[in-house]
C-alpha cells in the first residue's frame, strides 16, 4: 500500500508518520508538509532513511495531482491548527484548510483514491455544563476563524462523497497531548514555561474544559477507520478525558513539585469555549477502538518527561511564541 500523508511534520502527523513506519513496514510512506513554522523535520528523524519527504503545499494542485495520482490512500492532517493564531490572522486558516482541502479533494476524485479527513471536534461549537457529549449528529456550530475553517473542510469532503462518489472518511476528534506538540499549544506551553522557570498561564478564570486524549490513542482510531470505517461516515474519536484548564495547570505543577497555585491568570481569549466533550460510542461499538492510555495523569507525566528530555526540538521555536502571545495583548490578570 502507498499511503500519501499530508501534514506529516506536524505534531499528530508525525506521530502518525512513526508509528506507521514502525508497526506497517510494508506501507510506503510519503509525507507531503509545507514546514510552515509549525512542521519540524526533526519529528521525523528517527525514521527518515524508511519514508519520502516532500517539501509541498497542499494548495498547489499540480503538485497534488502528482502525489494524489501515486497513493492507494490519503490521510490529511496538514492544516493551520491554532484557535488564538486563527483570532490574529484568519487568512492561512482558509486558504489551508478550505482551499488545500478542495485541492486534496479533486485530486482523489480524479484518481479515484481512498481518503482520511483528519478533523476536530470544535465544528461543533462549545457545550454547556451539564449538555450530553457531542456525537455524529451534532449540529455543527463554530465559534473560530479555525473552527469554521475545518468545518468548512468537513462540509466539502461530505459533499463531494454525495456529489462525486468520493471514498471518504472523517473523523472529528478531541484535545490531543503527547510529543512532539508544538509549545505554542496549552500543555506544552505551560511544560516549557516551568522548565524556563516562568508560571503558568490560564486563560480567564481557567474553569473550560476540554476532553483530552493521547495523540498515540487518536492515531490508533484513525487506523482503524481507514481499514474498517464505512464510506461517507463521520466517526467522533476521544478517550472520556473531560477537566477543566484549572486542573490540568494544577496537575503540571504538581509533577514539577510546585506549589499547585502557582499559576498566573492572564486575559482571556475572546470567543472562548466553554467545554468540549466527545461520545465516542459509535467509533468503540462497530469498530471496537478503545483508548489504551485510560490515565490521563499518567500520560502527562510521560509527556513532561519527553519535553524534559527534548530540550533541543523544543527551544528553537519558544522565544517567538511567547513574543507573539506578549505582541497578541496577553496581560497577567
Ligand atoms: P500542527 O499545527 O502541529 O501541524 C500541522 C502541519 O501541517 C505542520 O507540519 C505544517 O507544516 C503543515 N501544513 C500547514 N499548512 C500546510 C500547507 N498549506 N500545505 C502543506 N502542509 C501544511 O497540527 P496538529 O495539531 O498536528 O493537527 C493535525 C490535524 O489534526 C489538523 O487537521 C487539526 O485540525 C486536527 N486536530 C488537531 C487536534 C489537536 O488537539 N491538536 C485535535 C483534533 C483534530
Ligand atoms: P489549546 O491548546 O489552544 O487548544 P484548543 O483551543 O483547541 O482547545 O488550548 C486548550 C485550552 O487551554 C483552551 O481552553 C485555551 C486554554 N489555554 C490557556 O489557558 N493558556 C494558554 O497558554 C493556552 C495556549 C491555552
Amino acid at each position: 500500500m502507498r499511503l500519501l500523508i499530508t501534514g506529516g511534520a506536524g505534531f499528530i502527523g508525525a506521530n502518525f508518520v512513526r508509528q506507521t513506519v514502525v508497526e506497517r513496514p510494508d506501507i510506503r510512506v510519503v509525507v507531503l508538509d509545507a514546514l510552515t513554522y509549525a512542521g519540524n523535520r526533526a519529528s521525523l528523524d528517527s525514521i527518515a532513511d524508511r519514508i519520502e519527504f516532500v517539501r509541498g503545499d497542499i494548495t498547489d494542485a499540480e503538485l497534488v495531482d502528482r502525489l494524489v495520482g501515486g497513493a492507494d490512500a490519503v490521510v490529511h492532517f496538514a492544516a493551520e491548527s491554532h484557535n488564538d493564531n486563527s483570532l490574529a490572522r484568519p487568512w492561512p486558516f482558509v486558504q489551508t484548510n478550505i482551499v488545500g482541502t478542495y485541492t486534496l479533494l479533486e485530486a482523489v476524485r480524479r484518481h479515484d483514491v481512498r481518503y482520511h479527513h483528519i478533523s476536530t471536534d470544535e465544528v461543533y461549537g462549545d457545550l454547556a455544563a451539564a449538555a450530553p457529549a457531542f456525537t455524529e449528529n451534532t449540529p455543527y456550530n463554530p465559534s473560530s476563524p479555525y473552527s469554521a475553517s475545518k468545518a468548512s473542510s468537513d462540509m466539502l469532503v461530505r459533499a463531494w462523497v454525495r456529489s462525486f462518489g468520493v471514498r471518504a472518511t472523517i473523523s472529528n476528534c478531541s484535545n490531543n497531548y503527547g510529543p512532539y506538540q508544538h509549545v505554542e499549544k496549552f500543555i506544552p506551553r505551560q511544560i516549557t514555561n516551568l522548565i524556563d522557570g516562568v508560571r503558568p498561564r490560564l486563560y480567564g478564570a481557567g474553569n473550560q474544559i476540554r476532553d483530552w486524549i493521547h495523540v498515540e490513542d487518536h492515531n490508533r482510531a484513525v487506523w482503524t477507520i481507514l481499514e474498517f470505517g464505512r464510506i461517507g461516515q463521520t466517526y467522533l474519536i476521544g478517550a472520556n478525558g473531560e477537566l477543566d484548564n484549572k486542573s490540568v495547570v494544577q496537575l503540571i505543577l504538581t509533577e514539577f513539585g510546585r506549589d499547585p497555585d502557582d499559576f498566573d491568570h492572564v486575559t482571556d481569549r475572546p470567543g472562548h469555549d466553554r467545554r468540549y466533550a466527545i461520545d465516542a460510542s459509535l467509533l468503540r461499538t462497530e469498530l471496537g477502538w478503545e483508548p489504551r492510555y485510560a490515565d490521563f495523569r499518567a500520560g502527562l507525566a510521560a509527556t513532561i518527561g519527553w519535553y524534559r528530555e527534548h530540550e533541543t526540538w523544543w527551544r528553537p521555536g519558544k522565544a517567538d511564541v511567547e513574543t507573539a502571545y506578549a505582541q497578541a495583548g496577553e496581560r497577567v490578570l
